[in-house]
Formats: structure tokens, C-alpha cells, sequence
């Protein structure tokens, strides 16, 4: 079995290739990544040398570095981590998120019509459903939630799943796709709120803070995340959605908090700034489908993993 992995040399990316080339022995895995500001290969070193791991610089867009793989490697499926994933980068200049999240999406997908594959899987996200109201905390988004994303990001993200069940209908490519709420876990680039609350905190610079803070997010340790995704590939049926989620719903400003707890750092560094336009309130998860019919459930305690994660940090930051 090969597996195409593209954007792997990212945060999720590279988590899942590690976790894979760890739990199946047999599996032979192929990288394809642009190495954007994003990228970090090195957190590939521990499988870089291993025969069955190849790694190749390149851009989902180029239809001719992915026809070329496909040739060579002929895999058997492909997993699509590839994408521009800042929210915030995406209000400053939305057309790259259009190309890479979803045109890109689409060459894959041709090469997956034109090569044949057992299975295409588009890594999706909680943010194409919307948002929740604080004020309601038993609303959960379901598979059948109604996609209404409001930044340039999540409409590309639902934009690149609506193609993908509409490449499944059109030209009967096996396809599924998963939407998990906000990861954590070593690797991530300082951009994303937890890394960047830990940097900061460690040099004792201002935290910002979106608006009032309340904003939830429900997080989901990185691993937690490859663990339902490897599951999806192995028992997940053709042509079905997956939400995966941490039922951990935490506002932004208790998490910045518990962070500077954890480091023993004021909460005088917090910084109130101007809010993001379009700042979605609220996400929540419904997971009953990957529980009951894939039997997946999470395994690190919030507590546990963002400890684990601070630690992972204040190691890599260390000297700054
Ligand atoms: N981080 C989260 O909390 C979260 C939650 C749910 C879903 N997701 C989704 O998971 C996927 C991975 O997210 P992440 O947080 O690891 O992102 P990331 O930004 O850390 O990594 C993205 C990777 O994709 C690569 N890449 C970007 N454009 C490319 C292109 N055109 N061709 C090839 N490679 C390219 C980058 O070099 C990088 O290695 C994304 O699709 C994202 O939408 C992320």
C-alpha cells in the first residue's frame, strides 16, 4: 500500500506520516509538499531515510509534478493536508487560498480520475459549518450542519469538499472526508494561537487577544486527529463525512490563561486588540458518527496535552 501525503511536512501533515510509518509497517508513504513558510521538514527526519518514505518538493497546483508521481508511484490513495491554513492570512490575500485549497484540490482529483486510486481523502475543517451562538452550548454541528463559512479559508476548505463529493458523483472516484475542529500539538507554526501564546510568554511580550476573548474553539491533540483519519482510510465507506472533535471547548482567553499558568507567567501579558473581521464565536462538534460507526474516540486529556505541548515548545524556544 502507498499512500500519496500531500502538505506532510506541515503540522498535521507530518503528525500523520510519523503516526502512519509508526503503526503500519508495510506502508510505503510519498510526501508531496511546497514547503511554505509552514513547513518544517525537519520534523520528517526520523522517517526521511527510511525506504519506505519518499519525499518530494512540490506543488499540488502543478499538474505536472502530480501527474508524475502518480506515474511513478501509482498510489493507492491519497490524503490531501495541502493548504493555506491562516484565517487570518486569508482576510489579508484570499487568492492564494483559492489555488492552493481548492484548485489544487481539483489536480488532485484529476490525477486521482486519470490514474485510478482506492481512495481519495480531503483533510477538511469545523469552520466550513459557521459558527455557533456562545449563548446555546447544547448546539453542536453535525455532518448534516449546513455548510456556511465566513472567511476566505473556510470557503475554500468547503469549496475544495464540495468538489470532492462532486468528482465521487461525477467520475465514481472513492472519496471521504473529515472535518475536525482546532488541533494541538508540537510542530505548529508560530502563527496559531497556542505557539504563539507560548513565544511570546517565554520572552514576556504582549499576548494578543482577539475582541472581548470569549471566542470557543474546541481542540483536539494533533495525534488524536491522525488516529481517526487512519481509522476513516482503513473502515470509512465511500462517499461519507466524518466530524472529529475534542468535546473541549475552551474560550480563547482561559486558554491563553491556563498557558501562562503552566509557565508561570502573569496574565498582565494578555493584550486586548481589535477584533477579526468576521471572528467566528463559537465551534462545537458532534461526533456520535466516527464513535458509534468507526469506533474512534479521543485519548489525550486536554490537561495532559497541552502540558506535553508546552513542554515540546519551551524546549524548541529555548535561547530565544
Ligand atoms: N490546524 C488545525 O487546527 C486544523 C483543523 C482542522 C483541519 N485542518 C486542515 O488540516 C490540513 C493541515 O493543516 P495544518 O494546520 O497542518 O496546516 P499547516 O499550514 O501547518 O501546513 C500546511 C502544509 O501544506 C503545505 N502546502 C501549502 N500549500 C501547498 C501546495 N500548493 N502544494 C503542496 N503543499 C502545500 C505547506 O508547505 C505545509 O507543509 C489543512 O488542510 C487544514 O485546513 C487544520
Amino acid at each position: 500500500m502507498t499512500i500519496l501525503v500531500t502538505g506532510g511536512a506541515g503540522f498535521i501533515g507530518a503528525h500523520f506520516i510519523l503516526y502512519m510509518m509508526k503503526v503500519h509497517k508495510d506502508l510505503r508513504i510519498l510526501c508531496l509538499d511546497k514547503l511554505t513558510y509552514a513547513a518544517d521538514l525537519s520534523y520528517l527526519a526520523p522517517v526521511m531515510d527510511s525506504p519506505r518514505f519518499r519525499f518530494v518538493k512540490g506543488d499540488i497546483c502543478d499538474r505536472e509534478t502530480v501527474y508524475r508521481l502518480f506515474e511513478e508511484e501509482h498510489p493507492d490513495m491519497v490524503v490531501n493536508f495541502a493548504a493555506e491554513s491562516h484565517v487570518d492570512r486569508s482576510i489579508e490575500d484570499p487568492a492564494l487560498f483559492l489555488e492552493t485549497n481548492i484548485l489544487g484540490t481539483g489536480v488532485l482529483l484529476d490525477g486521482c480520475r486519470t490514474y485510478g486510486i482506492q481512495r481519495f481523502h480531503q483533510v477538511s475543517t469545523d469552520e466550513v459549518y459557521g459558527d455557533l451562538p456562545l449563548d446555546r452550548p447544547d448546539l453542536l454541528f453535525t455532518e448534516e450542519s449546513p455548510l456556511d463559512p465566513h472567511s476566505p479559508y473556510s470557503s475554500s476548505k468547503a469549496s475544495a469538499d464540495l468538489l470532492t463529493l462532486a468528482c465521487r458523483r461525477t467520475y465514481g472516484i472513492p472519496v471521504t472526508i473529515s472535518r475536525c475542529s482546532n488541533n494541538y500539538g508540537p510542530f505548529q507554526y508560530p502563527e496559531k494561537l497556542i505557539p504563539l501564546t507560548i513565544q511570546r510568554a517565554l520572552t514576556d511580550q504582549p499576548i494578543p487577544l482577539y475582541g472581548d476573548g470569549k471566542n470557543v474553539r474546541d481542540w483536539l491533540y494533533v495525534e488524536d486527529h491522525c488516529r481517526a483519519i487512519d481509522l476513516i482510510l482503513q473502515k470509512g465507506k465511500d462517499g461519507e463525512i466524518y466530524n472529529i472533535g475534542g468535546h473541549c471547548e475552551i474560550s480563547n482567553r482561559d486558554l491563553i490563561r491556563r498557558i501562562l499558568h503552566i509557565l508561570s507567567k502573569p496574565d498582565t501579558l494578555i493584550t486586548q486588540v481589535k477584533d477579526r473581521p468576521g471572528h467566528d464565536r463559537r465551534y462545537g462538534m458532534d461526533t456520535k458518527k466516527i464513535r458509534s460507526q468507526l469506533g474512534w474516540q479521543g485519548e489525550t486529556e486536554f490537561e495532559e496535552g497541552l502540558e506535553r505541548t508546552v513542554v515540546w515548545y519551551v524546549d524548541k524556544y529555548k535561547g530565544l
